[in-house]
């Protein structure tokens, strides 16, 4: 049986869920006797070439063919951005429509209602993608690791800065180069003073630390310092003196007191996180039973984020086989630790 994906948006990582969604449909059916096809897609430009090639799917300039289309289970959002995306996601929920988003703005910023919306509406909302492209972070902090109590947070998870860092570094590039060598591989966002302020690392903070510390976080709890001031001879002193410039996300739950911060920090080399070079992430955890873990890999690029939202999209599809709906309950819980400076 034929379950029919509407898709919002299909430029860096919509592309690519096209691709992966063909990819792995025949095996996805094989498991599950349901064969997931993504049938029409939004864009604002059906005539622009998007590096994938269309096969049945539908391009269409109106969101209401998608959201108005009862045959469409699972609405995937790729557009990116607060509007329209939160409207067209609290509309699918609202029509019972399971949904797959990678947006970390939108739920940095509206998790709990939208959480709410799918809660009230006994449908999934999944957002694996939004935090560490294709690394598993959010499925691990809320499912495998909830026996623990997390208490650090720590890692790169800014795939374009990252980029940018490690380009200085390791090729003397300046800043404007690197940074649009990052927007040609397709690791910024669509505006990307976001990713060089320091924003979409606080964004994706906001979202893990509201997982791993079970408390509903808000983005102004963050305190936020981007990369922008760094210059080249701040990369060469470090570099001579022994450390690298990374974009360093850092979250504390120190006996129910949360201290929250992204800003660029010396880290010697010696370190792990050290080597975490060119678009990749990487993510320190610390449990009180799993003890010390340390999550890595590609945070960004079309396939890494494709084969996050992929992930979500066929664990929809094995929940409609259960007649199940995955609830990540963080933030309906609506408690509010207290945040503190860094001690
Ligand atoms: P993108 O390349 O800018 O693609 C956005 C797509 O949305 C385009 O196809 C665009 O259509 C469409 N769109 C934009 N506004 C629209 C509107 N008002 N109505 C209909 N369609 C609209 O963005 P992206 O890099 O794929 O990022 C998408 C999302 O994934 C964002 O939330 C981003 O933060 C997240 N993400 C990205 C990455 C990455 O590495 N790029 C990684 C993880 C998460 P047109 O093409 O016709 O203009
Ligand atoms: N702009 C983001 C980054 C995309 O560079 O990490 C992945 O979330």
């Amino acid at each position: 049986m034929r379950i029919p994906i509407g898709l919002l948006g299909c430029g860096t990582v919509g592309a690519g869920v096209v691709s992966l969604v063909r990819r792995r449909a025949d095996r996805v059916a094989d498991m599950t006797g349901l064969c997931p096809v993504v049938q029409q897609i939004l864009v604002r430009d059906p005539h622009k070439d998007r590096g994938v090639h269309f096969e049945h799917e539908q391009l269409t300039t109106s969101a209401e063919d998608i959201l108005g289309d009862p045959d469409i289970q699972i609405v995937v959002e790729t557009i990116g951005g607060i509007e329209p995306a939160r409207t067209y996601i609290l509309e699918a929920l609202t029509r019972k429509k399971h949904v797959v988003t990678a947006n970390k703005d939108l739920i940095a910023l509206h998790g709990p209602e939208i959480l709410q919306t799918a809660a009230a509406n006994g449908v999934s909302i999944l957002f694996e993608a939004s935090v560490g492209g294709a690394i598993p972070l959010l499925g691990p902090l809320q499912e495998n690791l909830t026996a623990n109590e997390v208490t650090d947070l720590k890692g790169i998870i800014n795939g374009t800065t990252n980029f940018i860092l490690s380009k200085m570094t390791e090729e003397g590039l300046d800043f404007d180069e690197a940074l649009a060598l990052a927007q040609e591989l397709g690791y910024a966002e669509a505006d990307p003073s976001s990713d060089v302020d320091g924003l979409d690392a606080a964004r994706k903070l906001v979202i893990l630390a509201s997982i791993a510390f079970h408390t509903e976080v808000h983005l102004s709890d963050v305190r936020v310092e981007g990369i922008r001031h760094v210059t080249a001879s701040d990369v060469r002193y470090a570099d001579e003196a022994g450390y690298v410039i990374k974009l360093l996300a850092d979250g504390r739950d120190r006996n129910g007191r949360l201290s929250l911060s992204v800003r660029p920090t010396l880290i010697p080399k010696s370190h792990p996180l050290a080597h975490v070079s060119d678009a990749f992430n990487a993510l320190f955890v610390r449990g009180d039973a799993a003890g010390d873990l340390m999550f890595f890999g590609r945070g960004a690029g079309r396939m890494p984020t494709a084969s996050a939202v992929v992930g979500d999209i066929i664990a929809l599809v094995r929940n409609l086989k259960l007649g199940v709906v995955t609830s990540w309950p963080y933030a309906l819980a609506g408690s509010r630790k207290p945040v503190v400076d860094f001690e």
